[in-house]
């Protein structure tokens, strides 16, 4: 009984650790422009992703994909993605640990 549920575990993580590794295969032609580590874009019109809510991430990258948010260079990349794919990169990229923060409302309206 135990022992099955240990192998049902290991299992699981071991799956999960899988779909790590394929997202972060997935990830690697990204990283040409977000940046290895999604944090250190390589020009400065180029977003850090790193730590961004996935479902942001998501939406914006099935935006490219659907045409509701057009950029010469994203649209391209959005293309191919299915929605695994969205899903997967989403999660992977949102885990990655980043700067990006939510400023407090009364640096903008005063
Ligand atoms: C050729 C360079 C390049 C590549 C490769 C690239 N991106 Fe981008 N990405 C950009 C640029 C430039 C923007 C900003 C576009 C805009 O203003 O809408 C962007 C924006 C984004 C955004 C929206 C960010 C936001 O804050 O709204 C997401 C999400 C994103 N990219 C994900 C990806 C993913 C996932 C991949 C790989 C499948 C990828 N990008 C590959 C250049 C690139």
């Amino acid at each position: 009984m135990k022992a099955s549920f240990f192998i049902a575990l290991l299992a699981f993580v071991s799956s999960s650790a899988q779909a790590d590794a394929a997202a972060a295969q997935k990830a690697e032609v990204c990283a040409a422009c977000h940046g290895a580590d999604f944090n250190t874009p390589i020009s400065e019109d180029i977003p850090r992703l790193a730590g961004q809510y996935p479902d942001y991430l998501a939406r914006a990258m099935a935006d490219y994909k659907s045409g509701g948010r057009k950029n010469a260079l994203m649209s391209g990349q959005a293309e191919g993605l299915s929605a695994q794919d969205i899903e997967e990169l989403a999660a992977y990229i949102g885990a990655l640990p980043g700067t990006l923060k939510v400023l407090p409302l009364h640096r903008f309206i005063r």
